[in-house]
């Protein structure tokens, strides 16, 4: 006689083999609450069992409603939305509307979140000054950390998270002054003056004026250029949890202002594993230098002695969906400005790896960051300005995030465990002693 099989249930069962004590643990949305993995101890007043996930590989660390993944099929949706439709049929202040406020705006919404960005573009005359201390080489990603750090002692009252109105003020503060400050860290390096935000012109033409506008009356881009750049903005507007939005997670979860916030996502974002990738495809492509040098190169990485930049992704096990995206955009931006002679090595590079085993076997193809550089080479921006493109295009999405966790009753201020691996009740002895 075979027993019946039991009823489905949402729970887990763990016997835990050192006390032989059995625990149903609930299961919702595929996931067990970590706190209730603490209730089993091996004794009564022993430690809770806790699990050890560097690098959160397999830890959700929120609720969110702001960005969908699903990493093997390719699918990116903002707020439900697919990345494709917004990137063909919306704008860079619509996607930013969208994330914010969690729904499509009606045309007076569009109308005042459009102007009340365009009107908050200009920045104190002090940041300006302190802009202009910085060295004359100094990297553009930490002259915008500093800047967008700086602005919490400009508007004191962001620190007043708890008032929504005040919440969006700074969002609004953030989103259009982000390009003016990116544009002057540009600005400075090159030893030009800087630009002010001229307010007759769209969001991404404006960013493209304040970057290079010189003697002319008005800067006014080619049209494809700009709207090239604006479908750059949308598609690094948001990737729900990477390394930055958990940044500005991490750190607005001690209910900081959102500038101290954000500053931090921006520095988590100039790191070349996540938002430098862009800036080290390229020079990685001009090391290469030409086709002759790529299988030396690919032996390279396969023997561990480099890295494929722009390839692989922690979400992306079959393909990035911005990647597709951006070849498109690449035609687009070389039909102005010409083919940037490194396309020919990235794309060989690219259909070698895609057919080589190391790279099939770990699922490794190519991400956002393997051509946006070209792109932004096309417009002639310098590597080191790379990164301050994707911190523009990501600021909405940082925001949207901080936002939700502002609001999320269930969150707390971030507090990771640990595993203590070093010496215990060592006894300590003084300097004298012990240099004797
Ligand atoms: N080139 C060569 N080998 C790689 C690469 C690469 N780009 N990426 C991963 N691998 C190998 C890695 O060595 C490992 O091999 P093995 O199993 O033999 O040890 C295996 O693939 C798994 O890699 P991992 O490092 O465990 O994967 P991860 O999920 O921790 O890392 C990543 C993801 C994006 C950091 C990594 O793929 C990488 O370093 N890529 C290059 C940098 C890059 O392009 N970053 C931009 C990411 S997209 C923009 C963004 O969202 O920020």
């Amino acid at each position: 006689m075979t027993s019946p099989v039991p009823a489905a249930k949402d729970t887990l069962t763990i016997r835990d083999n050192r006390t032989g004590r059995e625990y149903e643990i609930p299961i919702s949305e595929d996931t067990i609450k970590a706190a209730d993995l603490a209730k089993i101890k091996p004794s009564d007043d022993g430690p809770g069992l806790a699990t050890y996930d560097p690098g959160f590989v397999n830890t959700a660390s929120c609720k969110s409603a702001v960005t969908f993944i699903d990493g093997d099929k390719g699918i990116l949706e903002y707020r439900g939305y697919p990345i494709e439709q917004l990137a063909e049929k919306s704008n860079f202040l619509e996607v930013a509307y969208l994330l914010i406020h969690g729904e499509l705006p009606s045309k007076d919404q569009y109308d005042s979140w459009v102007h009340q960005i365009t009107y908050h573009t200009f920045v104190h005359e002090n940041v300006k000054e302190f802009m202009h201390g910085f060295r004359y080489d100094a990297h553009p990603m930490g002259m915008l950390m500093a800047s967008v750090s700086a602005l919490s002692t400009f508007y004191p009252e962001s620190g007043n998270i708890a008032d929504p109105d005040n919440r969006q003020m700074q969002i609004v503060r953030m989103i259009a002054k982000m390009p003016t400050l990116g544009a002057w860290a540009f600005r400075h390096a090159q030893g030009k003056p800087y630009v002010y935000p001229d307010n007759d012109l769209g969001y991404t033409a404006n960013f493209l004026s304040m970057l290079f506008k010189m003697s002319e009356k008005r800067f006014e881009a080619d049209e494809r250029l700009v709207r090239a750049l604006d479908v750059l903005f949308i598609l690094h507007a948001d990737h729900e949890q990477n390394c930055s939005t958990n940044a500005v997670r991490s750190v607005g979860s001690s209910q900081v202002d959102p500038y101290s916030a954000i500053a931090g996502g921006i520095a988590a974002l100039y790191g070349p594993l996540h938002g430098g990738a862009n800036e080290a495809v390229l020079r990685m492509l001009r090391r290469i230098g030409s086709l002759d040098n790529i299988p030396a190169f690919i032996e390279g990485v396969k023997n561990g002695k480099e890295r494929l930049m722009g390839f692989g992704h922690r979400v992306y096990k079959n393909y990035d969906p911005r990647a597709k995206i951006i070849k498109k955009a690449c035609d687009d931006v070389f039909e102005v400005t010409g083919v940037n002679p490194l396309l020919k090595i990235a794309q060989e590079l690219e259909k070698i790896a895609l057919e080589d085993e190391y790279f099939v076997s770990r699922k490794l193809y190519p991400n956002v960051d393997f051509y946006s550089g070209l792109i932004y080479e096309a417009f002639q921006l310098p590597p080191e300005m790379f990164t301050v493109l994707f911190a523009i295009g990501r600021t909405p999405g940082w925001l949207a995030q901080w936002l939700e966790l502002v609001q999320d009753k269930e969150q707390k201020i971030a507090r990771p465990k640990q595993i203590y691996t070093g010496p215990r009740t060592l006894d300590f002895i003084p300097a004298d002693q012990r240099w004797k």
